[in-house]
């Protein structure tokens, strides 16, 4: 497989104008993607931030013999939703608008010159998720956009995952794991192929670890399913040790590869007691989390891998060893950094704040959700799927009910291995059954900034724990808006003063690390966000409750408070 980068030389244009999907855009702007609308209104610029459609367009040069090959566009995201006209044709659409999307062009494509045009809609509907949040809805391309070109028998693209394979590990006993690689070839050509699958895995050194083959006749599409033993492999141990295998997956038809796949894997187990809480590779973790938004001061969700990996040197630099990745699916790259820093990852949907009013069986999170397990399932750093946050704010029913458990049982159909997890409100009574819908059970809990004392924290946990004693508990969520101009001399609450945000996070840390019972928390959050309806603390358009300012100029007080608490190496203070 090729992939060609096509994210220059777009045309853009705000406007509904539904002939944009046949006709060259007049009067537009020329933008390089990724790109989005709301980089300035999105984070303050405004009272409203822009929801609604916009176009983007390409042209794209084919020559007869490229045409011979199969091309797939592949989108990495389009906020929210999505329609792609070639050449006039519909060719494909998302609604998941933060799930990677790819569409097959063959079918509209000539010799010459062809019209790619997506329309793009930030708007708001009532089966799109999410649906209410405080996070600014960034519209936008925002994301890489690639041209893949392949044979006609290739691993496949379309199904739903990232590679067309999925690796899978399973520890047997002390020494040795288990590694399942299954996935599906598709051929397009007119006849069957005799073909041959090849897998190996190379340690960090580049030394082969392990080889294997198999033979596989494919007719349309052929699915193949290996499994492996690997022998005393050297475990990715988290921040301490984040060792990654690599696996070159091949596919070959005769003495010519067709298709290869190279995927980073690393071996951990990771599981949940009721007496440790979590263990990573049988011994227990206490989960230094923080929570990141995917946005950047000036230039909204349309950042780069430059911008991803500051935002990762900032938080391993701190000492944190988990990240909650909220509140849906984020760049793959990232998911990448996470493997690579041996950062545990929360992922999770916008199945948040409110369900759908007008389907009741909340589809468009079971569409998210598959796409997330399905595309990210390679990712070692990833130890559970949050299926829903906050979402009984508006009502706690049986359709909620429903919803959060048919969520939940999915992503164990999907990846029987990983846990679930949801984020409830502070107030979900110690007997509602919300509490036994997933594996694990993070809570918000504001205690300090939205309701109650700071210490009424350490009561609700220890509340909860004599409610379930055999459960361990997380704080999913907790922060407080901060402004680094503000001061004070005696701290107090909605001051907005760095004073009370360190005092209200040293709390926390003392509150978290004296229960044993308490899996770890969340810092909400490590950057401020875009929150274009919020007005508080001398700023417009922005969540302050981060540790770090938005354009990650500067640090607040706080942030070096945890990276005393968190982190082992010696710092100066600046
Ligand atoms: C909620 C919610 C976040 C939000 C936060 C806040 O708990 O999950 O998305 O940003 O509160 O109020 O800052």
């Amino acid at each position: 497989m090729q992939t060609i980068n096509l994210n220059g030389n777009w045309s853009f244009i705000r406007s509904s104008n539904q002939a944009y999907a046949a006709e060259r855009i007049q009067g537009g702007e020329e933008v390089s993607l990724p790109h989005t609308w709301n980089a300035i209104d999105g984070q303050g610029g405004s009272e409203h931030y822009f929801r609604g459609q916009c176009w983007y367009q390409k042209t794209l040069d084919m020559t007869a013999e490229q045409l011979d090959k199969r091309l797939y566009l592949e989108i990495g995201a389009a906020g929210n939703i999505a329609k792609v006209y070639v050449n006039g044709m519909l060719a494909g659409e998302s609604r998941c608008g933060y799930a990677m999307f790819r569409v097959a062009l063959n079918p509209y494509l000539k010799s010459g010159e062809n019209l790619i045009a997506i329309a793009v809609d930030n708007g708001s509907y009532s089966d799109v998720f999410p649906l209410m949040a405080d996070f600014t809805f960034y519209g936008g391309l925002y994301r890489d956009v690639m041209l893949l070109v392949m044979e006609d028998i290739h691993f496949d693209v379309i199904d739903g995952s990232r590679d067309g394979i999925y690796l899978s590990q399973k520890r047997i006993d002390k020494a040795s794991f288990e590694l399942g690689i299954r996935g599906t070839v598709v051929n397009e050509s007119v006849k069957p192929a005799a073909g041959k699958i090849d897998i190996m895995l190379q340690d960090a050194e580049g030394k082969v670890k392990l080889e294997h083959s198999l033979e596989l006749m494919v007719a349309a599409s052929e699915q193949f399913s290996i499994k492996s033993k690997v022998d005393n492999p050297v475990l990715w141990d988290g921040v301490d040790n984040p060792y990654l295998y690599t696996a070159i997956v091949s596919l070959s038809i005769g003495n010519t590869i067709y298709d290869a796949r190279t995927i980073e894997i690393g071996f951990r187990t990771i599981e949940l007691t009721p007496d440790k809480g979590m263990l990573l590779n049988e011994k227990a973790i206490k989960l230094k989390g923080v929570s990141r938004h995917q946005d950047y001061g000036g230039v909204g969700n349309a950042i780069t891998r430059a911008h991803m990996e500051e935002d990762m040197s900032f938080i391993s630099e701190m000492g944190a060893n988990s990240i909650r990745l909220a509140h849906y699916q984020h760049d793959d790259y990232f998911y990448t950094l996470c493997d690579r820093h041996g950062m545990l990852v929360w992922a999770e949907i916008p199945f948040i704040s409110i369900p759908s009013s007008d389907d009741s069986e909340n589809r468009n999170a079971m569409e998210q959700l598959e796409k997330l397990i399905k595309q990210a399932y390679n990712h070692c750093s990833i130890y559970c799927w949050g299926v829903q946050n906050e979402i009984t704010i508006a009502v706690e029913n049986e359709h909620t009910y429903a919803a959060i458990q048919k969520l939940a049982a999915t992503a164990k159909q999907l990846d029987p291995v990983r846990l679930t997890a949801q984020a409830n409100i502070y107030s979900v009574d110690n007997d509602s059954l919300i509490h036994n819908f997933t594996d694990l059970t993070g809570y918000n809990l504001y205690y300090g900034w939205y309701y109650g004392n700071m210490e009424d924290l350490g009561k609700r946990l220890d509340e909860f724990h004599r409610a379930q004693p055999n459960v361990p508990v997380l704080v999913s969520e907790y922060g407080v808006d901060t402004n680094p101009m503000f001061h004070s001399y005696s701290p107090r609450v909605k001051d907005y003063s760095e004073e009370y945000q360190l005092i209200y996070h040293h709390n926390v840390i003392k509150t978290i690390q004296e229960r044993e019972f308490v899996t770890g928390g969340y810092v909400w959050n490590m950057f401020d966000f875009g929150s274009a309806v919020r007005n508080e603390g001398g700023e417009k358009g922005k969540n302050l409750k981060g540790l770090v300012t938005i354009d990650r100029k500067l640090k607040k007080d706080a942030y070096f408070l945890y990276k005393a608490y968190w982190s082992n190496k010696p710092f100066v203070y600046l």
